[in-house]
């Protein structure tokens, strides 16, 4: 489990529910550091993609969570950033084995795809689960080389 501050960043479809995980996390006491955006005022996902990207470029976070209307156009944006593997995710299993078996440090979820109640599950399930290591370490590494 990280011991970093989770990074958290959504473009307008994506702000209401990531209001909710704030609060989510609140609540069970997950720290997290927002970095926008801040209203439903359409704004564009790449730039908040990116912030979020560079920012564990730069060592603050081991993981983040992007949220956007499907998740889609976040995860493509994420994933041209050396170093970020995303994942778009609905469902809890793929949460936990893209953790164990792709290490992946950005989730990317769709606020017009799931309710808050599934987005919570997943997204804890995504911060608690270790990388597995082993045979997907040398996998993993294959993945950076293509960067
Ligand atoms: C915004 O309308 C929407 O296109 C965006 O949130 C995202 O779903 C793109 O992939």
């Amino acid at each position: 489990m990280t011991t970093k501050p989770i990074a958290l960043a959504c473009d307008h479809a994506g702000y209401p529910l990531k209001e909710e995980l704030k609060k989510h996390f609140d609540a069970a006491g997950v720290a997290y550091v927002d970095y926008g955006t801040d209203s439903l005022a359409s704004v564009n996902y790449p730039d908040y993609a990116h912030k979020l990207c560079t920012a564990i470029q730069e060592g603050n976070h081991e993981l983040g969570i992007l949220v956007c209307g499907t998740g889609i156009g976040m995860s493509m944006a994420a994933n041209k950033h050396k170093g970020i593997r995303a994942a778009v995710l609905s469902d809890t299993f793929s949460a936990r084995m893209t953790r164990m078996h792709n290490d992946a440090n950005v989730l990317c979820l769709g606020a017009r795809v799931v309710g808050g109640g599934l987005a919570a599950d997943i997204a804890d399930l995504f911060i608690s689960t270790d990388f597995e290591g082993g045979r997907h370490v040398a996998r993993v590494e294959m993945l950076n080389q293509l960067d």
